[in-house]
């Protein structure tokens, strides 16, 4: 066999094992295996010593044409593979933005929360400042300031979780009364307070009682607060939490730390004040209490009750939110039940 016909078919083997080539990895070989330097070429110009010097002219030009169209059809191969794996990564890597996606839930606020706010708003719009307090509180302040010395019996009505023998868990927010009217700048101005947060009284936990609550404390004192103010106040209140058409009746009650004291009822929102199972038959729903602050517990915050006088009322959260929502087991409020807090998502 003659040294052209030899090339003639490295080059139809070369040409048929480029068009198998699959990936960079195997033209690599084959460019090693045909060009390389102890590759299927170098073998067959080896041959050349026997050649006169025109044959090895021509099989020398032959040489290095095929060399140069080979390099050429590999580099051709190579882009080509490249093209075909970044296309084929382009085609698998394709996101598909109408499929469905993972859907993250959003937690809502708690409803007792939502119910806070709601009435903090109303407050905050008629000139209240929020107030915080601390749920350990002194004997001191939960009781004495606001009149309820010790041995006082209305202290037995709220059975408390005493620390020490000074110290407790405040069993209502009324301490705060105290606290803001002793640091109030009377000379800027009337006091007019809200304050919530938790309480504790010492209680069997069942459908409508636990030994931890929530209330909203509120205050006015000035120079002429009145008790028309405090009812006027109430009825804009109800009739934002309840709706316009409620109307609010005062019932003579007692707490140590107002005088007079009311309880407040609204006409029964389901009924209409016909009666029915939500107001017991009465017309009335039962829904804080209030009064015109007493002026010992003014005195005792270094405020001169001949000259500033007010009223101060507490209200239950759990009992504005279970009237206002329908629900019937305080319970639901503190046992993290998804189920229940779902349904007061706003
Ligand atoms: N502190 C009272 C309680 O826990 C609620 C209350 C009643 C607060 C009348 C007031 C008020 O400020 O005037 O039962």
């Amino acid at each position: 066999m003659t040294l052209q016909t030899e090339l003639e078919e490295l080059r139809q083997h070369a040409r048929a094992s480029l068009l198998k080539a699959t990936d960079e990895r195997v033209l690599n070989e084959l460019r090693v295996s045909v060009v390389g330097k102890k590759g299927a070429l170098t073998a067959i110009l080896k041959n050349m010593k026997e050649l006169t010097v025109d044959e090895k002219k021509e099989i020398g030009q032959l040489a290095n044409q095929f060399r140069d169209e080979f390099a050429r059809k590999v580099e051709e191969k190579k882009a080509a593979l490249e093209a075909a794996a970044m296309n084929a990564a382009l085609a698998s890597e394709t996101l598909d933005v109408t499929l469905p996606g993972t859907a993250r839930k959003i937690g809502t606020r708690h409803v007792l929360t939502q119910t806070q706010e709601e009435l903090e708003d109303i407050f905050i719009g008629m000139g209240y400042t929020v107030v915080e307090g601390n749920e350990v509180e002194t004997d001191y302040y939960n009781f004495e300031r606001v009149n309820l010395p010790k041995n006082h019996p209305a202290r037995d009505m709220q059975d408390s979780f005493y620390i020490t023998d000074e110290l407790l868990l405040r069993t209502h927010t009324s301490g705060m009364q105290a606290r803001t009217m002793e640091t109030h700048d009377f000379t800027k101005g009337d006091l007019r307070m809200i304050s919530p947060g938790a309480v504790y009284r010492r209680d069997t936990d069942d459908a409508t009682h636990s030994h931890q609550f929530h209330q909203l404390e509120g205050m006015v004192i000035g120079a002429h607060v009145s008790m028309a103010d405090l009812k006027g106040t109430l009825e804009v209140v109800i009739q934002k939490m309840f709706g316009a058409d409620r109307k609010i009746r005062l019932r003579p009650s007692y707490f140590p730390f107002t005088e007079p004291s009311v309880e407040v009822d609204v006409s029964c929102f389901k009924c209409g004040g016909a009666g029915c199972n939500v107001c017991k038959q009465t017309g009335w729903i039962e829904i804080l209490g209030a009064g015109m602050t007493h002026p010992n517990v003014i005195d005792a915050s270094g405020v001169d009750s001949r000259r500033y006088q007010g009223f101060a009322f507490g209200i239950g959260l759990e009992r504005i939110a279970m009237l206002k929502y329908g629900i019937t087991d305080i319970r639901g409020f503190y046992q993290g039940d998804v189920r229940f807090l779902e349904q007061f998502g706003k």
